[in-house]
């Protein structure tokens, strides 16, 4: 099967340069006319933004810069606007732009704190938001967050950059929702790559191994008219995994042993991984628990 993009108009943040620029050129590749967002200067002129258009209109595609933070709202809606203005409607948002400030939780400034989820958590929303009513008018959209593996499992010195990058997971649970109705599709990307951000963290052969342009392909699949919705794909030198979460089935401790202690009395069977459930909204636990203890106490919930 093979994806064209042709006619339809995508935004990507943070574009300039790394994973956002080859997820630009990747989705223009396929057609599509692309708005390039990157930080700009005091002018809100990018230089990696237009030269990363430059690569486009020069390969015979059709492509804009917008050079403004994704963490000043006024500054997206004005993008949006020249979007509409230009091309008349929005199909694909890639919300990549991301920056890191690093320390340990200890040593950490809260203003630091506050930064990062600022582009990352607000940047998201802000872009995305924009997009909304637009992609819900037209009845289709196709809008990626860029999670990371820090935000699923961790990573020492990123408190600030994990708590950011897990809250576009769950900004995606709820739009996914909202959205499947307006046939709007809402995935998240967690890559590895070797880009500006990453240097000097791996090993060159690594570095070298894990190119953005490996890394795109899964943003286009993840963009394209037959995509998932509510995927977390992780993505990184042409090795393709998604990741989800399960939770356990649990146990009723109704009538008698709804205690602290009756919780560490039976941790193996709360903990134990068989039946282990994806569940599709928050929804389902609610249901699940009203279940468990209905049966120990031999309740007719009715329906
Ligand atoms: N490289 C990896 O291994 C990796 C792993 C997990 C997640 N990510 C995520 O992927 C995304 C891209 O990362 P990358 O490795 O290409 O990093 P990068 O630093 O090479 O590129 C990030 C780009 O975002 C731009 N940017 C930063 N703040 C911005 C803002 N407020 N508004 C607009 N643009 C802004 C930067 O100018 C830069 O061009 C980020 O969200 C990052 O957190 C990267």
């Amino acid at each position: 099967m093979s994806i064209s993009m042709d006619g339809q108009v995508a935004i990507v943040t943070g574009a300039g340069r790394g994973l956002g620029r080859s997820h630009a050129l990747a989705l223009a590749a396929r057609g599509a006319k692309l708005v390039v967002n990157d930080l700009g200067d005091e002018n809100s002129v990018s230089e990696n933004a237009n030269a990363v258009v430059a690569e486009i209109v020069a390969a015979g595609g059709e492509a804009i810069a917008h050079g403004v933070s994704v963490a000043d709202n006024a500054q997206v809606e004005d993008m949006v606007a020249k979007t509409m203005e230009k091309w008349g409607r929005v199909d694909i948002l890639i919300n990549n732009a991301g920056i890191l400030r690093d320390k340990t939780f200890q040593k950490m400034a809260l203003d630091d704190f506050r930064l990062v989820i600022e582009v990352h958590l607000m940047g998201t929303v802000n872009c995305t938001k924009a997009v909304w009513d637009i992609m819900r008018e037209q009845q289709y959209g196709r809008v990626v967050f860029t999670t990371s593996s820090t935000g699923l499992y961790g990573n020492f010195g990123q408190a600030n950059y994990g708590a950011a990058k897990m809250a576009v997971v769950g900004l995606m649970n709820t739009l996914h929702l909202e959205g499947s109705k307006y046939n709007i599709r809402v995935n998240c990307l967690a890559p590895a790559a070797g880009t500006a951000m990453t240097d000097g963290l791996m090993p060159q052969a690594v570095f070298d191994l894990l190119t953005p342009e490996s890394v795109s392909p899964g943003v286009v699949f993840l963009a394209s008219e037959n995509a998932p919705s509510r995927a977390i794909l992780c993505a990184g030198g042409g090795s393709f995994a998604v990741h989800k979460s399960f939770e356990t089935q649990g146990i009723s401790l109704l009538p008698d042993n709804v205690t602290a202690e009756g919780i560490a009395d039976a941790w193996d069977a709360i903990s134990n991984e068989d039946g282990m459930q994806d569940l599709q909204a928050g929804f389902e636990q609610t249901t699940k628990f009203a279940k468990l203890g209905a049966a120990k106490m031999g309740i007719d919930l009715g329906g």
